[in-house]
This record gives structure tokens, sequence and C-alpha cells, in this order.
């Protein structure tokens, strides 16, 4: 993987380099900015310092850190504060730039603090794990979760670039590689049913040949998606189609405690429940719906929930979901595999029958 793409927002473009080694990138990074005279400050978690510490006590040596607790209870408003103050103390002025390396939490959290620190200060976007390369670095989204729901407080703020390196993911955990798995298989189902079918006959890990391949197609679907509808302000499709699964999956997050969960395991249940409301509308066969929970599950995911948890909190975490409109529930359903399309007005009784045969309680 050597060029890089576009996400072509007009002046707000922006470019996602696909780079073979991340030191090498990231120092020439830094010093591009250092000689711009633009201070540099890193915000990055402790399980990235424990795998990349060579990159961030050496390459990045004369960097102000911030390290934050790994996992999704950082996107909190206290872990905001410490960012704020963090940057605050580095005396980072409107001219300063934040890299921002780590998985989708550090990356919402980072780049909400660089939209908000002094009215918004610039941020690059140097992904670890395969979710954020693939989804949550590219688009702009940031934000934090509150108690009444995730992503609750946000702003769309893009960054300057996207740094991918694959390299960092033969150090990412299993179940982290696993979790950002769910991510690509939903580009597959959403809209590339060759990429789908790939994925099937092929389930992607940390050092398949594939990866780079899919990982760059990936980037090129979310590039094109925000490109037609940045803010997600479509009234049908857009952007929250890549929302494919993420209505059941947040709920679960919700209801579980964020972070019992990782995010991609939940949309792993969460695309299994897509698959089943889709069947339950009549767009897709009992066929389609096995091969959903075969993919998932061949990149070791769940397809169930691992505990019976209470159908009434799950479809009140459905209601506090964004995407409910006027107080309707409204999914992102596969009108077949390959195609998605955003529909409201779904009857209550289908969701809760597809929240039981996943074993909710
Ligand atoms: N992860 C969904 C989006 O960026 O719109």
């Amino acid at each position: 993987m050597t060029s890089g793409l576009t996400v072509d927002l007009g002046s707000r473009s922006y470019p996602i380099h696909f780079v073979g080694n991340a030191g090498v990138a990231v120092l020439a990074l830094v010093q591009e900015l250092t000689a711009q005279s633009r201070p540099v400050a890193l915000l990055t978690d402790q399980g990235v310092l424990a795998a990349q510490r060579d990159l961030i006590e050496r390459t990045l040596a004369g960097v102000p850190r911030l390290v934050v607790h790994a996992g999704e209870t950082s996107k909190s408003l206290e872990t905001y504060g410490r960012v704020l103050d963090f940057l605050a103390s580095q005396k980072i002025p409107r001219k300063g730039v934040l890299l921002v390396l780590g998985g989708g939490v550090v990356g919402d959290l980072g780049g909400f603090a660089a939209a908000s620190f002094l009215r918004g200060i610039e941020y690059v976007q140097i992904p670890t794990t395969l979710l954020a390369m693939v989804d949550s670095s590219v688009g702009g989204k940031t934000g934090l979760n509150l108690g009444a729901g995730k992503n609750l407080v946000g702003a769309f703020h893009h960054p300057q670039a996207v740094y991918v390196a694959t390299d960092f993911l033969t150090t990412l955990p299993a179940r982290e590689f696993a979790a950002g798995a769910a991510e690509v298989i939903k580009y597959g189902l959403l809209g590339d049913a060759s990429l789908l079918a790939q994925l099937e006959k092929t389930p992607v890990t940390p050092r398949s040949a594939e990866l780079p391949q899919v990982i760059r197609r990936c980037c090129e679907m979310k590039a094109a998606v925000v490109r037609a509808d940045e803010r997600e302000t479509a009234a049908e499709g857009g952007r929250a189609l890549l929302n494919l699964g993420h209505t059941f999956g947040h709920a679960i997050e919700q209801v579980t405690g964020y972070g019992h969960y990782l995010h991609g395991e939940a949309v792993g249940v969460g695309l299994a429940a897509a698959a089943r409301l889709s069947q339950a509308l009549g767009y897709l066969s009992a066929a389609d719906v096995g091969r959903v929970d075969r993919v998932v599950a061949a990149h070791a995911l769940p397809t169930r929930l691992r505990e019976g948890l209470p159908l009434s909190a799950l479809m009140a975490a459905m209601q506090q979901d964004k995407k409910v409109r006027a107080g309707q529930l409204r999914f992102v359903v596969l009108k077949r595999l390959g195609e998605a399309a955003t529909q409201g007005n779904i009857d209550a009784s289908l969701v809760e029958t597809v929240w039981r045969e996943l074993g909710a309680a």
C-alpha cells in the first residue's frame, strides 16, 4: 500500500495516507510541523503505550503526551476535561496540532477535544486498531458518551490527515482485531457484495495478504459516503447506512455498561440482528441470515447476546439512539446482501422478536 486517498470535501478535504511504517511517517510529520513552528501534542492510551513504547518514547520523545486509560470509559466528560487541561498546560496555541494515536475511543475523544479547545485546533488521526482504520478515524465524527447514551455529545471536526499503518495491527490484541472486523463486514453487507464474498471465503487476519487492500476498500467506501452526506442529513440512506447493526449494538453497549462488550463485538450481534430484522421485513432469506451469522462468527465475533439481557432495557436504550426520529424506531436494513437502506416506522414487536431470537430475556 503506497498511494493515498482523498476525502473530498472541498476546502476541508484531507488525505488518507497508507504507509508501510508508522514510525517513519509519524516522525516525518512531526518534523514537518516543527519546521512550520507548529507545536505538537500527543494523545494516546495505556494499551497503545504498552504496545508502541518505542514509537512513543523514542521516536516521539520530544512531543508532550497525555496517556489515558484504554477503553470505552475514557469517552467521558471527565477524561475530556483532562485532555483540555493537558492542552492548556502545554500552552498549545490555535496553530498547534494534536496527534491522536490509538483506536476509536481515543480518536473520538481527541477529535472532540481538538474541535473545542480554543474553539478548534487541527488534529491528525493515527489509528492503531482495525476499527479506527476502516471507520472512526475517517469522516470527522468526534464525541463522548453520557450515562443516557452513546455519542450523545460531539462535533463534526475533520482531521487534517489520517495515517493508516497496518504494521500496528500485528500487535493488536486478537479481540480488538475481531472487533474491527465487524466494521469491515459491515461495509461488505451494506454496499459491496464482492467484498462480502471475499470475507466469507477468506476471513481477514492481522497478517493476511489481503488485509491492506481490504482496509483501503473500506476507506474508499467511507470517503465516498462522507463526501455524499457529510453531516448525515440525507432524508434516506446516506451516511446513516454506516450505522448498519449499530442501533442494536449501541443498545447492547448501553445496557451492559460501556466496555463490557467491545464496540465491534456489540456491532457483530447488531449485524446478526439487522439481518433478522431484514428477513422479518421480507428482504432477506433464511439462507442470507445464515450467511451473515457465519461470516460474523468466522471473524471470532458473537452473533447472539452472551447473557440474557432484559428486553425492556434494550428497547428503552434504542429509544435514546440518535437515529430515532419523532419517537419512531428507524433502522438500517438490508434489501439484499450488499445493499442497505434506511427504514422508519418499524413495528416495535418485530424488533422485540429479533431481540428474543438473539437471547434477550
Ligand atoms: N461510524 C459511522 C460514521 O462515521 O458515520
